[in-house]
């Protein structure tokens, strides 16, 4: 066998022989092709981003190059930053060596960033990535897009990760960016893997140092732009919940729906008109089915793809009458639109000089970076929708794909790149309307948007799609909390009655109970095997309003995500990944590829409750991972396991989502479910019955429920106790109206 040599020992040989070899002319020449190295490629000669600025405790950020042309996510967001609660989190040193985060600006422009990490991080988050939580050894580009290609596009590609090692990095730039993460290897790497011969002889498989590996593990996220400038910024904490955290806060805090976003939700389908929509209002109360929204789809327009924004009077003769006779029900409405403009728009001529220079399905993309196209959106939605009680939207098509948006080199009137505008078009959106629509107005709105991106935890918009598999839309509710993103598993239709139980089951454990019938015209009760099984979840939705609206308060003051992935549970992340060892296969596989197999079918709801959906090929049964701490089973008040998995089946739970409640908490509930918010307000509470020996305890949020009145202190919250005997015991705090009734002290359990 032939003398190894390093790279570098051969080029120097090869010089050397060249040297020799070469006549005077091809001498000069080959001078000429060293002088040619322009740019140095080790570790130590990439400059050191030093000027790190302390934003707020555990918080810094700095820059490269020119961000007076950039545009950063952090300045869409909804609220300024929380600086006064940052700092009573507690004042972390800055996570890294202060020479560790490196950078270059390459010939070609691109400007790149180096963070080291140690091969045994894991590493999460980059934004509602459908397929997987944990992003080790992954290449991801983060462009926002309809989810469908994977590789990092995706309806929020929010470009801040998170470390299992406790901090988190947001690359605070409006632009497509490339990372790699713990992929790319640098050759004077001091933590890289050792070199291991894939095919040695026989004689040498025993002395290799290792297994050959597809990916060898990289030890930087390396990530890169094209742009005139890029803002980084570092989160640090003392758990992967407080980065988290921190970045929330940082952002503006949590989005405050109010009461009545929380409970169901109809989309009907796109063609219905104001007779079908209240027969169909009335059929839920016939069904005795809990109904808060109905969401018009893009039939109320005059034209949509692209739109007007003007009421469709063929279907909608008296847009005013109907929306108030809904109210007058406590029903909301809320309008699906798009924001490309129809030549046939009142708006059109006076946006097209402040749009950009392509046009989406044949409308004008307004430039909402400028005030004059916001004031001009602002104003018509104030006055045809605002004014006769419109309480929200759904901002469709913000996304993709690029055969559907604007292309890459498309101008704006701004300045602004077209990549910049793609990557907050939704965001820029969520801002008009949740600052000068609604806030301005002081009436709290929930909404949806189909993309959305960094900073953005403050909206009260949450993110859906069109793809429709239930396991990738589980995945996705843990996936959002990890990035300030608010996420519905919506349902619209499905192939069985169990499909239709399970995500039902599913959507009424997320942010947005949502049924979208846009095209199925499908009624929650038109699967009637499961009828009953339907409406009990929907009714237990409905029962835990109070529990759920307070996790949202404390998205708002503490960040806090109300659902949660279950890496954010301290104990559950050791556990949760399972490494398979790739097969070798000449066509399928042909790099053993392995593969790292995660729990990611489980989430949090709220602070305490653990849910287990039913989906897919585990229609029925399937296993639950109980962390470390003890776990009750919700309905049954017994408990369920400590640091186990256990097996569960649908027909032990009578057809109920599978529920666990974390030791020490009290789940405040309504004695009954009501069928509309509005029937919430001043309702009486008791509590789900766990047979914990623990002291318990939990928060109760109240405030109007509607306005922005909280933001002026106008909230108040009631601690409730329970002592390990089981009397309860409350204290109030704060001078708030109250909103929801008496708590009624439940006989104790027998233990
Ligand atoms: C889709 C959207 C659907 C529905 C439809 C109406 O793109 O995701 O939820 O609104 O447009 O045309």
């Amino acid at each position: 066998m032939s003398q190894a040599h390093s790279p570098l020992k051969s080029t120097a040989i090869f010089s050397a022989l060249l040297s020799i070899a070469l006549a005077p002319h091809a001498q000069a020449k080959a001078d000429f092709m060293h002088s040619t190295v322009k740019q140095a490629t080790t570790i130590d000669t990439l400059p050191v981003i030093q000027d790190w600025k302390h934003a707020a405790n555990g918080v810094w950020s700095a820059s490269i190059g020119d961000m007076s042309q950039e545009l950063r996510y952090t300045d869409l967001a909804a609220e300024p930053p929380r600086i006064e609660r940052l700092n009573t989190l507690g004042d972390p040193e800055f996570p890294f060596e202060a020479d560790a985060i490196r950078y270059s600006v390459n010939p070609d422009g691109r400007i790149m960033v180096r963070i080291p990490c140690g091969p045994d991080e894991k590493l999460y988050g980059y934004g509602l990535q459908l397929d997987k939580v944990n992003q080790t050894s992954r290449v991801l580009e983060l462009n926002v897009d309809h989810w469908g290609k994977g590789g990092g596009r995706t309806h929020a590609p929010v470009p801040f990760y998170v470390s299992s090692k406790g901090y988190g990095v947001f690359f605070n730039t409006a632009r497509f960016l490339k990372v790699f993460n713990q992929i790319s290897n640098r050759k004077d790497a001091t933590q890289r893997p050792p070199e291991v011969d894939r095919n040695p002889p026989k004689d040498e498989i025993a002395s290799q140092p290792g297994k050959w590996q597809a990916s060898p593990m990289g030890d930087s996220v390396e990530a890169a732009i094209s742009g005139s400038g890029l803002e980084l910024m570092v989160f640090a904490g003392d758990s992967m919940l407080e980065v988290v955290q921190r970045y929330n806060l940082y952002s503006g805090g949590g989005a405050l729906p109010p009461l009545w976003g929380l409970g169901f939700w109809h989309r009907v389908h796109a063609h219905h008109n104001a007779e079908q929509v209240e027969a169909e209002v009335a059929e839920y109360t016939e069904n005795k089915f809990p109904l808060d929204v109905i969401g018009l789809e893009p039939g109320w327009m005059t034209k949509s793809y692209p739109c007007t924004f003007e009421w469709q009077t063929k279907r909608f003769p008296d847009p005013q009458a109907f929306t108030q006779g809904l109210l007058d029900q406590g029903i909301r409405l809320n309008l699906w639109e798009n924001p490309y403009i129809s030549q046939n728009a009142k708006l059109y001529e006076d946006m097209f000089p402040l749009s950009g220079s392509h046009t989406v399905w044949l409308g004008i993309v307004p430039d909402y970076t400028l005030p004059e196209a916001r004031n001009l959106l602002a104003a018509q939605h104030k006055a045809d929708h605002f004014d006769i009680g419109i309480s929200g939207y759904k901002m469709d098509e913000v996304d993709g794909y690029d055969r559907w948006l604007w292309p890459d080199h498309a101008t704006f009137p701004s300045g602004n790149s077209a990549e910049a505008l793609r990557q907050t078009y939704g965001m820029l959106l969520q801002k008009m309307l949740y600052q000068d629509l609604f806030k301005a107005n002081n009436q709290r709105t929930y909404s949806l948007v189909r993309a959305s991106n960094g900073a953005a935890s403050g909206y009260p918009f949450v993110i859906y799609s069109d793809s429709y598999d239930h396991e990738q839309y589980i995945t996705g509710l843990s996936t959002a909390s990890l990035c300030g993103i608010l996420w519905t598993p919506e349902i619209r239709s499905a192939g069985s009655s169990r499909e239709w139980l399970n995500r039902m089951q599913t959507v009424c454990f997320s942010p947005m109970a949502n049924l979208n019938a846009w095209a199925s015209g499908v009624k929650p009760w038109d699967f009637p095997e499961v009828t009953d099984a339907v409406r009990d979840v929907i009714e237990l939705r409905m029962r835990l309003l109070p529990y759920f609206y307070s996790a949202f308060a404390s998205y708002n003051r503490d960040g806090i995500p109300p659902v949660r992935a279950m890496i954010l549970e301290g104990d559950f992340k050791d556990t949760a990944a399972t490494v398979i060892e790739g097969e070798l296969d000449s066509e399928t596989n042909p790099y053993a590829t392995g593969e790292i197999i995660e729990k990611n079918d489980q989430f949090m709801f709220g602070p305490s409750i653990m849910v287990a959906p039913f989906y897919g090929k585990h229609a029925t049964e399937r296993s639950v991972q109980l962390p470390a701490g003890n776990w009750y089973n919700f309905y049954t008040g017994e408990l369920a396991g400590n640091n186990t998995s256990i097996s569960v089946t649908a027909a032990e739970l009578k057809d109920r989502t599978p529920l666990f409640v974390k030791e020490g908490a009290v789940i405040p509930m309504f004695t009954e479910a009501p069928l509309n918010s509005k029937d919430a307000k001043g309702q009486d509470l008791d509590r789900a019955p766990l047979r914990q020996r623990q002291p318990a305890a939990c928060e109760l949020y109240e405030d109007d429920a509607t306005t922005f009145d909280y933001q002026r202190g106008a909230s108040r919250i009631r601690t409730l106790s329970v002592d390990a005997d089981g009397a309860l015991e409350v204290k109030i705090e704060g001078n708030g109206p109250s909103l929801f009734g008496e708590i009624l002290n439940v006989e104790q359990m027998t233990k």
